[in-house]
């Protein structure tokens, strides 16, 4: 439901338990009202490494999210508290260096880079806190941004539109943190809507959401508690091997900017003449475009075995051809796919550790969880920890 608070279009929802939290730590600290915002985490459910070849991706906004209270102060700094880590950064609004602190990068580098669009007439204070885990591919980090951008929008009206704040938090990455992402992420996070998912033409940014609400089914993430260590430098490798394929066949077709402009036939014809992991990577990105189409076509049709299959071969390509699983990942999708009640599993996100996504009969969901736990800990000694996600919507004001 939406209505008006101060004039700004506000989604209703009551206060959960995290934003009382953040809110009293908030009044506390700095003994005025904040606004509070609520920013969730996501997930992909196909479509996967498609994003920065301006393809197709299929995300949706998590009930997992990070509370922000955000007030003016009189001041030209900025005060941020990170409820989580217990603390606290202090910085002048014309001195973003960069912060000991990897959370607060996100913070500063998106100050920075809202200072681009816009002058910031004076400094603000944070308090924030959230329940994404960190590290396991939920996107805590465009969270985090998305929370601080709507807060700023919110404080000083630049009238900044989701989409715009989708690129700058995409831009926070690339020039503050040093990840070259695509946009899913910070797009999702800024456009998610409870019940659906999104289907995003990453190059023109034109979506459409699509119902994903059976009551029988559930969305479950199992965590392999792999930390992605080499998913930075590997994310960015795997990027420049897109652009060499694309390289190879512009020769032939002037027109092609990248790989969603190649069909297979193309790709086939020039296989000769680029190394053979090139030309796989390639593919892999040519076949997970067609397979976000199909699963939305299965999805209009209610074929949720089809969409979980498509889930199954993503999983083939994404560990074999574009090489972004690892053991963990694989062992997790092998004991996963002979479980009674499993429609669909695959790796999610960059990849190299994180989480799988796992389409499960809500009855089954209990024995799955269980088994998955036990035979983990069997063939690779490591916990796993599993969430049951619900569909949300993305980032918002909280009426209080
Ligand atoms: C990370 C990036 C996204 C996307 C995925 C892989 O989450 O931030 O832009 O590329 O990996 O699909």
């Amino acid at each position: 439901m939406m209505s008006l608070v101060n004039g700004k279009n506000v989604e209703s929802s009551a206060m959960n338990e995290l934003s009382q939290t953040i809110y009293e730590e908030f009044l506390s600290r700095y003994g005025k009202e904040p606004i509070l915002i609520n920013s969730p985490g996501r997930v992909n459910l196909i479509g996967e490494h498609t994003d920065y070849n301006d393809g197709f991706v299929l995300p949706a906004a998590i009930d997992k999210m990070i509370a922000m209270a955000i007030a003016p102060n009189k001041l030209t700094k900025v005060r941020v508290f990170s409820e989580d880590m217990n603390e606290e950064e202090e910085f002048e609004l014309d001195n973003l260096h960069k912060s000991e602190m990897h959370w607060a990068n996100y913070i500063k580098g998106a100050i920075s880079e809202v200072q681009q669009e816009g002058h910031i007439p004076h400094g603000f204070d944070i308090v924030f806190g959230g329940d994404i885990p960190i590290g396991a591919g939920l996107s805590s980090s465009a969270a985090l941004e998305g929370a601080v951008l709507v807060g700023m929008e919110e404080l000083f009206g630049f009238g900044l539109s989701r989409k715009q704040m989708a690129k700058i938090g995409q831009l926070t990455e690339h020039n503050h943190v040093g990840v070259n992402c695509g946009i899913m992420d910070q797009f999702i996070n800024l456009h998610g809507k409870a019940n659906k998912v999104l289907k995003l033409d990453c190059r023109s940014l034109d979506f459409e959401l699509y119902p994903f609400e059976r009551e029988d089914i559930r969305i479950v993430l199992c965590d392999s508690k792999v930390s992605h260590n080499l998913a930075d430098s590997e994310y960015n490798v795997r990027r420049a091997q897109c652009e060499e394929g694309v390289e190879i066949l512009k020769k032939y077709k002037p027109e092609i900017q990248n790989l969603r402009d190649v069909h297979m036939e193309l790709l086939k014809a020039h296989e000769d003449e680029m190394n053979n992991v090139v030309f796989r990577r390639c593919k892999y990105v040519l076949e997970e475009n067609q397979r976000v189409h199909d699963a939305c076509d299965d999805l209009k049709k209610n074929n949720f075995e089809a969409f979980g299959n498509r889930m199954f071969q993503s999983h083939e390509g994404l560990s074999k051809d574009y090489e972004v699983s690892c053991e963990e990942l694989d062992v997790l999708v092998e004991i996963a796919k002979d479980q009674p009640g499993v429609l669909g599993c695959r790796m999610m996100g960059g990849g190299f550790g994180g989480c799988t996504i796992n389409l499960v009969e809500e009855q089954y969901v209990d024995s799955f969880s269980e088994t998955i736990r036990k035979k983990y800990k069997e063939k690779t000694g490591k916990e796993t920890e599993i969430y049951v996600t619900q569909i949300s919507s993305g980032t918002k004001v909280v009426e209080q």
